[in-house]
């Protein structure tokens, strides 16, 4: 299947990358063991939500667990160099980003004739609704638009093609704990600009405060 999409795109003189989807979709069952069948995360932020991150994002954090830059014992097994070579990387990458989840389930009739609650049932494990985290949500926006948004996007939605991510729709304590990870240095939050750390100025409350805004972005 690659290599016909190679061809493909050699043929047609486009640059695009040679993607293989349906391999995306066959690595996401080793994925889904904690990331969940979607992509929907789980265990309120144990493991963050893909669906929908920047396929370049999704990538590149691929990328820096494998060459142990960024810290995920839980991933080591499964991202080392036979295991996840770069065309893995980007097949999967591209699948996770295309999977969109709703924030609601709209309302049905259970009662109705054809009601079929194995599908609702299916459709409810997509459904991914970040609840409200604790915090002045006023103060939270103020600080959010000042700050992150230029980077992050106005509604939190991220910049896909500058491969930064989503805050909108993400578990609140992964976030936290990412933001842990750059304080102490161990992740890089602008890789254009390393030594910058762009939380070091703010206190606990306003990043508590950021957060309560950012859970109800996708309400
Ligand atoms: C054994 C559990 C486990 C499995 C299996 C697993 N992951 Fe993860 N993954 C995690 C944990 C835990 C984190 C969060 C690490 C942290 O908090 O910094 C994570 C984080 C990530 C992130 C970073 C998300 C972000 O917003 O930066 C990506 C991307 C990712 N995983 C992709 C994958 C892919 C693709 C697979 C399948 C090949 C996979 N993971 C399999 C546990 C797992
Ligand atoms: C100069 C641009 C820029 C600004 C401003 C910025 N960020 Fe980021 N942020 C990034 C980039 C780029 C990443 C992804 C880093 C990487 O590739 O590993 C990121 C990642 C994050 C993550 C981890 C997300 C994940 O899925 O793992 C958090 C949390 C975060 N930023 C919070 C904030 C907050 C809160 C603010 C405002 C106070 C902010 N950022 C301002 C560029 C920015």
């Amino acid at each position: 299947m690659r290599i016909f999409v190679f061809l493909l795109s050699t043929l047609l003189g486009t640059h695009a990358l040679a993607l293989d989807l349906e391999n995306g979709e066959e690595i996401n069952e080793v994925c889904a063991g904690c990331h969940g069948e979607f992509g929907q995360g789980g265990k309120q932020g144990k493991y963050p939500r893909l669906a929908g991150l920047p396929a370049a994002y999704l990538a590149e954090q691929l990328r820096l667990f494998r060459a142990r830059q960024r810290p995920n014992l839980a991933m080591v097994e499964h991202v080392d160099e036979r295991q996840m070579p770069d065309e893995d990387i980007a097949d999967i990458s591209a699948w996770l980003a295309r999977i969109q989840l709703p924030t609601t389930l709209p309302p049905v009739d259970t009662q109705a004739p054809g009601f079929d609650a194995y599908a609702r049932l299916m459709a409810a494990k997509r459904v991914v609704q970040i609840g409200q985290a604790p915090g002045d949500t006023a103060r939270g926006r103020r600080l959010y638009r000042r700050e992150c948004a230029s980077c992050h996007g106005r509604h939190g939605e991220g910049k896909a093609r500058k491969a930064i991510p989503p805050l909108a729709g993400q578990y609140t304590a992964y976030l936290w704990r990412q933001v842990k990870l750059f304080l102490n240095h161990r992740r890089i939050h602008d890789p254009d600009d390393p030594d910058e750390e762009l939380l070091a100025d703010f206190s606990k409350e306003e990043i508590r405060d950021i957060f309560a805004y950012v859970s109800t972005l996708d309400d």
